[in-house]
C-alpha cells in the first residue's frame, strides 16, 4: 500500500550510486548535477565500495552496497581502485560475480575530430565473467623458493558463450548494426577460446541475412583496429582480448576520457567509465567527466529514456565541439566545475 502511494508520488527510478576513488566523487559530482539539470529520472540511494569503503566499515565491498544493487537492479559506479599484487580482490571483478554481469558493452564513438580517424563507431562486446579472469591462480614452490612456477587456469564455457555471443547478436538488431566480429586465438588456445569460436559460428547461422559474421585472431585484429578501424562495427570477445582491446580502441577515439560502459546482467546492471581512479590527478580539480557522463547516457538509454540521452550526448557535443571546452587530457584548459557548468548551460 505504501509502495503504490509512493510509486504513484514519483515517477523517478531507484538507482545505486557509488562515488568511488580517487577523481570518482568529482566525476560523479559533475555528473550528477548535469543528470539533475536534464531533468534525472533517477533518485539516487548512495552507496559506498572501494578504498573509500575500507576507510569507513573495513570493507571493500559492503553488504549494504550489494542489497542496494540488489533492490534496485540499477547502479552509476565511480572508478575504485584496486592494490596490485596483494590486497584485496577486485571489487569491481566481485561485483560482476556477485551479479551474473555477463555482458561488458563499451561503445567507442568519435566526439571529437581531430584524431587520427575521423569516424570511428565501434561497440565492444566483452564476455566479463569467465576466460582468464575466473583466476585459478596459484604458485609452485621449487627449492627454497616459494614463487618458482606462477600457474593460471582459466576456463570458458559453452553456455557462456552462447549467452555473450547471441546478447552481441542481438545488440547488433537492436542498434541498426551490420557485422559482428569475434575475437578469439583459437590457434594456440585451442581448446579455451576455441569452444568460443565454434559457439560463434553456430549462433552466427541463425542471424544469416540479418547481421553479417566474420572471425579475427585477437593480435591480427589489434594490427587492423589501429591500420583501418572502419571495418570494425560490433567485436564480441572473451574477458581478457576484450580488457585490452577496449583500451585499445578507446585510444582511437581520443582516450580513455571519453569512453562509457556497462556490465549488463539478467538481475541487474552497473555503468561505469572504462577509465580507473587516476590517482595521479586526483583532488586537482581537472578529472574529465565525460566517460561517465557517456555511460549515464548508456544508463538513460537502458531505462527506455533515449530522449533524455540524445539530450545529454548532444549537450556534450556541443559543449567540447562548438564552445570548444575541454579538461586537460583532451587538450583543453578547462577544470571539471568549469566543464560541468557549460555543459549545465548548454541543457538548460
Ligand atoms: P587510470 O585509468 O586510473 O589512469 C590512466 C591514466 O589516464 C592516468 O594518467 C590518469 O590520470 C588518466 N585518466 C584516467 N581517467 C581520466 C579522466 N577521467 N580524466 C583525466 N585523466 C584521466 O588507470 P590506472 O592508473 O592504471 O589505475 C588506477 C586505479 O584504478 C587502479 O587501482 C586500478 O585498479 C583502478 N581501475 C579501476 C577501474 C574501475 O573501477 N572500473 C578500471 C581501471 C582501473
Ligand atoms: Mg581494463
Amino acid at each position: 500500500m505504501q509502495e503504490s502511494r509512493r510509486m504513484s508520488q514519483t515517477t523517478k527510478i531507484p538507482a545505486t550510486l557509488i562515488p568511488g576513488d580517487g577523481i570518482g566523487p568529482e566525476i560523479v559530482e559533475s555528473v550528477v548535477s548535469v543528470l539533475d539539470a536534464l531533468g534525472s529520472p533517477f533518485e539516487w540511494d548512495s552507496q559506498y565500495a572501494g578504498m573509500a569503503a575500507i576507510a569507513r566499515v573495513g570493507d571493500p565491498l559492503p553488504r549494504e552496497t550489494i542489497q542496494s544493487i540488489h533492490h534496485n537492479k540499477l547502479a552509476l559506479k565511480g572508478p575504485l581502485t584496486t592494490p596490485t599484487g596483494g590486497g584485496y580482490r577486485s571489487v569491481n571483478v566481485q561485483l560482476r560475480k556477485e551479479f551474473e554481469l555477463f555482458a561488458n558493452v563499451r561503445p567507442a564513438l568519435t566526439l571529437i575530430p581531430g584524431g587520427r580517424f575521423e569516424n570511428v563507431d565501434i561497440t565492444l562486446i566483452r564476455e566479463n565473467l569467465d576466460g582468464f579472469y575466473a583466476a585459478f591462480e596459484h604458485y609452485m614452490p621449487i627449492g627454497d623458493d616459494p614463487h618458482a612456477v606462477a600457474m593460471c587456469a582459466g576456463f570458458n564455457t559453452r553456455t557462456g558463450c552462447h549467452r555473450i555471443i547471441r546478447y552481441a547478436f542481438e545488440y547488433a538488431m537492436q542498434n541498426g548494426r551490420k557485422k559482428v566480429t569475434l575475437v578469439h586465438k583459437a590457434n594456440i588456445l585451442k581448446a579455451l577460446t576455441g569452444i568460443f569460436l565454434e559457439a560463434g559460428k553456430e549462433i552466427a547461422k541463425e542471424y544469416e541475412g540479418r547481421i553479417a559474421f566474420e572471425e579475427r585472431i585477437v593480435d591480427a585484429c589489434a594490427m587492423q583496429l589501429v591500420l583501418d578501424p572502419g571495418r570494425f562495427d560490433v567485436i564480441v570477445t572473451t574477458n581478457l582480448f576484450g580488457d585490452i582491446l577496449s583500451d585499445l580502441i578507446a585510444g582511437l577515439i581520443g582516450g580513455l576520457g571519453l569512453a562509457p560502459g556497462g556490465n549488463i546482467g539478467k538481475q541487474a546492471a552497473i555503468f561505469e567509465a572504462v577509465h580507473g581512479s587516476a590517482p595521479d590527478i586526483a583532488g586537482k580539480g581537472i578529472a574529465n567527466p565525460l566517460a561517465l557522463m557517456l555511460a549515464a547516457a548508456m544508463m538513460l538509454d537502458h531505462v527506455g529514456k533515449t530522449d533524455l540521452a540524445t539530450r545529454l550526448r548532444n549537450a556534450i557535443r556541443i559543449t567540447t565541439l562548438e564552445d570548444g571546452i575541454r579538461t586537460p587530457d583532451l587538450g583543453g584548459t578547462a577544470k571539471t566545475r568549469e566543464l560541468t557548468q557549460a555543459l549545465i548551460s548548454r541543457i538548460g
